[in-house]
């Protein structure tokens, strides 16, 4: 269970009210992966943070099993400059784990990111997009029932963003967490999404089931409609209404 109810999220900026997030009501089946897109400021974020429990909403309720642990990969990568590489993926199992325990996790999800080499690492030795594995890494190692992911992979060059757009899918299908993956990138959550969520200035305006079967092909002339349609949407304001699933309706 992973729900919000009525939830909203306002903030005081600049002596202003801005409403990050305006009476969102939506629920997250146990083990499915929705994706999450909209502009920048649109509330994105803010909903991954409620459903993380890292933020309390304004007026509403947000419903999450109690027993269910939840990985979170945030938008920057925040790992501890004091622990190297493998310190920081190993550190929130200490309390949970034995230490075999924990080296397996930490060198399994270190191989599914590639970077073995770099586990003594420190964060300040690392590239941008090495850290953003880090951090993926961490979330991995957790084995979460929920995983919530900021653009994880926004820092990748192409050809490792979609290595681990693979592995994501392959740890999808194994274990079924439900995931809520946040992307600027129409493509990536066409890919991803069992649907792809849209918002629009703290609202959820549409939702779009995904009929297509994982593992997917950018090619695949079904994720090439639907990238189209929901770009057009976004960028357009064409009505959400419109998108059907273009193999039922060619
Ligand atoms: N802690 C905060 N204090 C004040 N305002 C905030 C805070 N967090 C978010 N906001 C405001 O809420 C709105 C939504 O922010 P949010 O970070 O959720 O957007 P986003 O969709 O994730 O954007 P981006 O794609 O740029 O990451 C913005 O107007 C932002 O200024
Ligand atoms: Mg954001």
């Amino acid at each position: 269970m992973l729900e919000l109810d009525d939830a909203s999220r306002h903030y005081i900026v600049a002596g202003r009210t801005v409403a990050a997030l305006d009476d969102v009501t939506q629920h997250f089946s146990d083990g499915s992966i929705t994706t999450v897109v909209g502009r920048s400021g649109c509330g994105k974020t803010t909903l991954l943070r409620l459903l993380a429990g890292l933020t309390e909403p304004s007026s509403g309720r947000v419903q999450r099993a109690p027993s269910h642990s939840i990985g979170v990969v945030f938008q920057e990568a925040r790992l501890m400059p004091w622990l190297d590489v493998a310190a920081n993926v190993a550190f929130p199992l200490k309390k949970r784990l034995s230490e075999a325990e924990i080296a397996d996790r930490v060198s399994d999800s270190l191989s599914l990111v590639g970077l073995t080499e770099a586990r003594r690492a420190l964060p300040s030795q690392l590239s941008g997009g090495m850290a953003q594995r880090v951090a993926i890494a961490r979330a991995l190692a957790q084995h979460p029932d929920i995983l919530l992911l900021d653009e994880p992979f926004s820092a990748l060059d192409a050809f490792t963003r979609r290595r681990l757009q693979g592995v994501l899918i392959d740890i999808w299908q194994e274990r079924r967490p439900t995931v809520v993956l946040v992307t600027h990138d129409v493509e990536e959550a066409v890919l991803l999404g069992e649907s792809v969520i849209e918002m629009e200035s703290g609202r959820v305006v549409g939702r779009v089931p995904l009929d297509i079967p994982f593992p997917r092909e950018a090619t695949d002339p079904a994720v090439v409609d639907y990238r189209r349609r929901i770009l057009a949407r976004l960028v357009d304001g064409a009505p959400f209404s419109s998108i059907q699933n273009p193999r039922r309706n060619p």
